[in-house]
């Protein structure tokens, strides 16, 4: 995909916290946390290019031009159920943001992606939307998600994960080009049952402890 954006983020903190992460004898709490602060992280990188706008304060010794972010612009949209483990990190940046849910089920019999939940903030058409999923895996869920969003036209769609393979990075940007992907990892691939290589294991199992 010539023109399809991955912004592979390789700073040493983050790829500290990921390798904890990766360790199957982490716990439960131990991975949330670990989780929580890659978010924020995360979240530095992807409002990097947040537009600004100008206002006039006083500082206690003068008047001076200062520069606000508008958060409520900004809206996480988490797929359920591992988007969630992201989402506080993130909120923890950009407070202001609003937070959209997208529930999708894969069918047995058709092995398509089935919406059973879709709740977005109103007025998509002037927000930005960050998609949060840990892994793209498939690209199956992902680029459902982002076919699902893009029918409400918001201003941009980004989607941030943890760890992507090479397999979910064409899938998605084969159907979705335009949508830059940003990722902490790029992993070897996937197994037969659809789970990514080196990888972390089942990232919701991992955050909610139901394995
Ligand atoms: N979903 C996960 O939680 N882990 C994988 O490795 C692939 C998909």
């Amino acid at each position: 995909m010539p023109n399809a954006v991955v912004h592979h983020l390789t700073h040493p903190l983050i790829q500290h916290k990921l390798t904890l992460m990766r360790d199957k004898e982490r716990s439960t709490s131990g991975f949330r946390r670990l989780l929580h602060e890659t978010a924020l992280l995360m979240a530095y990188e992807l409002t990097r290019d947040m537009p600004l706008h100008a206002v006039e304060i006083e500082t206690p010794l003068e008047k001076t031009t200062g520069f606000l972010i508008d958060g409520k612009k900004t809206v996480f949209a988490v797929i359920l159920r591992a988007g969630a483990g992201l989402l506080d990190g993130m909120l923890e940046v950009v407070p202001g943001a609003r937070v959209g849910h997208i529930g999708l089920y894969r069918d047995p019999k058709t092995l398509a992606a089935v919406e059973y939940y879709f709740k977005m903030p109103e007025h998509l058409g002037e927000r930005d939307v960050i998609v949060l999923d840990p892994m793209l895996a498939t690209g199956h869920s992902a680029a459902a998600a982002v076919t699902r969003l893009k029918a409400e036209r918001p201003r941009s769609i980004r989607f941030a994960c943890l760890l992507a393979a090479p397999e979910g990075l064409a899938h998605f940007h084969g159907l979705h080009p335009d949508v830059p992907v940003t990722t902490c990892a790029i992993d070897r691939g996937l197994d037969d049952h659809g789970y990514i290589l080196p990888g972390l294991g089942d990232a919701g199992d991992r955050i909610f402890g139901t394995q």
